[in-house]
């Protein structure tokens, strides 16, 4: 049975452009799915600490020397990695905050990037142990960031996803980034700003 991972990481719920186009991937990929699992992670509904000390010792102590503490405080890191390795594809939904990603999906990435679990530096070369997984990412923006344009080199959403998840093994990644999402501010129609945006992504998730 294929699995979905569906990651959402925007706090305007309702009114989030990332959320509905995720939703919209998701809706698509049922539809050519009809046996598969979804499973939804919202980051902001999911209470993830930032790394402490204490979190480091303990995912660098060999998982036979940890002590019940030490397990207890990785339970949510093996918890939110088991949902990457369960799953075949990953449909992950970003806004753009402050030129990077949300501060949620960021503390979620410090949860799931973790030495022997999902990469490993065994012969002193990074080598990621997400096999095989196909992402989505769908990124909105308030400004526009495409290639050639001005502000092009202040998108670090983009690199730094593709930079973090080519890490941990997962060479399969598509970026839809809706960019402007600023006119849905004034006046803009929100439907007919959508659209276009929309049929790439019910077209991309056919394709997978
Ligand atoms: C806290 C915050 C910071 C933002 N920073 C940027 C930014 O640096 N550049 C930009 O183009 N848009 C910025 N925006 C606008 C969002 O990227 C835009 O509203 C986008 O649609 C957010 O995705 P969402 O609709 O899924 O929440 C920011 C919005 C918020 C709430």
């Amino acid at each position: 049975m294929p699995t979905l991972l569906h990651v959402d990481s925007s706090p305007l719920y309702g009114r989030s452009v990332s959320r509905e186009l995720t939703a919209a991937f998701v809706t698509q990929w049922k539809a050519s799915h009809p046996d598969g699992r979804v499973v939804d992670r919202d980051l902001y509904a999911t209470a993830i600490p930032p790394i402490t000390a204490e979190l480091v010792g303990a995912a660098y102590t060999p998982e036979e020397a940890r002590t019940p503490q030490q397990k207890e405080l990785l339970l949510l890191s093996d918890t939110l990695i088991a949902e990457l390795e369960q799953a075949d594809e990953y449909v992950i939904g970003s806004p753009m905050h402050n030129f990077g990603v949300p501060s949620v999906l960021k503390l979620w990435i410090d949860q799931i990037c973790r030495a022997g679990r999902t990469f490993s530096y065994a012969d002193g070369t990074a080598k990621g142990l997400l096999i095989g997984k196909k992402a989505t990412f769908i990124i909105a923006t308030g400004g526009v960031y495409d290639a050639q344009t001005q502000m092009a080199s202040f998108n670090f959403v983009e690199p730094y996803l593709r930079s973090v998840f080519g890490l941990l093994g997962v060479k399969d990644a598509t970026f839809l980034t809706t960019g402007g999402t600023i006119a849905l501010n004034s006046g803009q129609d929100r439907d007919a700003f959508l659209a276009p945006h929309l049929e790439a992504v019910q077209a991309h998730a056919q394709t997978i």
